[in-house]
């Protein structure tokens, strides 16, 4: 069946480059029955310097993080998983493209125990546009408060990226796509808001910027981090502090940040329309910045890109 991405040529897999075609488990895999895998997503820009994959380190760390939650060990370095990276980002020809690393429980024992099942490591890439749809980075998207809340702090670990997490998530999609939404916006158990399906979110009152705190509720995402930091060195103030629902409402500004998502305008919630009902201009602000550095446009300052070497450098067999 043909996929409704674009596939690529090689997928690495435990120290193996193997075809795309090939990267294939049983479904007796524990993953399968039980969602313990983690993973993560991350992208590589093409700048004028060529690919350089952005916040790499971060990412492969938030990785292992995710992983020794659960107890998962995998025997690949940080390094030797970049250099892997990079020789699969040249080998399937990409400048530009998404990255999904993911460590899981492999076919060994049935029952929830995953201790004798194997970690398999996967790394696999494919080009990837605008995550919220054509048009959804310059015009917004429009979004509603899901009926769905995460899992309460002390369930599931929301700062583990972990696939069985991403059942909440699926929730509050499907929910929003069905109600003619294009995500939906999650509260925590407490009513408080928490983040996107797949995103954080910021909130713009009186030029301050406001996000939620990472109560045990939400992902610390890495674009969060980006924008935290390229937003104090704009002049803007930023706040981690708890959001009401109402907040929403009343925002001048809202987006989304991630790495998919990248930075989203929000234009409505619950069909109440946010500030002007366009993307706001603190928000393109932030945008049009973040992707300057992440696409090369502007200095590195913060050291965030990691170049993939020139194809020359790296003997592709
Ligand atoms: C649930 C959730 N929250 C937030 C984010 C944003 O995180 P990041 O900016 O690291 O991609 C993601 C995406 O990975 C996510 O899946």
């Amino acid at each position: 069946m043909a996929a409704k991405f674009t596939t690529t040529d090689w997928i690495w897999h435990n120290g193996e480059f193997i075809p795309w075609q090939d990267a294939t488990i049983h479904v007796m895999s524990h993953v399968v029955h039980y969602g313990s895998s983690v993973f993560e997503g991350i992208r590589c820009y093409n700048t004028p310097d060529g690919p350089a994959i952005f916040r790499l380190p971060e990412h492969l760390r938030r990785l292992r993080d995710s992983a020794k939650v659960y107890r998962m060990e995998y025997p690949y370095s940080e390094e030797a998983l970049t250099a892997a990276l990079e020789e699969l980002i040249i080998r399937n020809n990409l400048d530009e493209c998404y990255i999904r690393p993911v460590v899981f429980r492999g076919y060994g024992t049935v029952g929830v125990n995953p201790s004798g099942s194997p970690v398999e490591t996967y790394l696999v890439c494919w080009p990837w546009g605008t995550y919220l749809g054509e048009g959804a980075l310059e015009r917004g998207v429009d979004v509603c408060v899901s009926s769905w809340a995460r899992p309460a702090p002390n369930t599931l670990p929301a700062m583990a990226k972990a696939g069985g997490n991403y059942l909440s998530s699926q929730l509050i999609k499907m929910e929003a796509v069905a109600n003619g939404y294009d995500e939906g916006i999650a509260l925590a158990p407490t009513g408080i808001v928490s983040e996107g399906s797949g995103q954080n979110l910021f909130l713009v009152r009186d030029g301050v910027l406001i996000t939620p705190p990472l109560e045990g509720t939400l992902l610390q995402g890495i674009t969060r981090d980006s924008v935290i930091t390229i937003a104090r060195d704009l002049g803007f103030e930023v706040r981690q502090h708890a959001i009401p629902r109402e907040a929403l409402y009343m925002a001048d500004e809202l987006f989304f940040t991630g790495t998919a998502a990248e930075v989203t305008p929000i234009r409505s919630v619950d069909r109440i329309v946010v500030g002007s009902g366009k993307a706001g201009e603190i928000t393109l602000a932030l945008q049009a910045r973040l992707l300057d550095v992440a696409q090369g446009r502007v200095e590195d300052r913060y050291g965030w890109l990691t170049p993939v070497r020139s194809r020359n450098e790296v003997s592709v067999g």
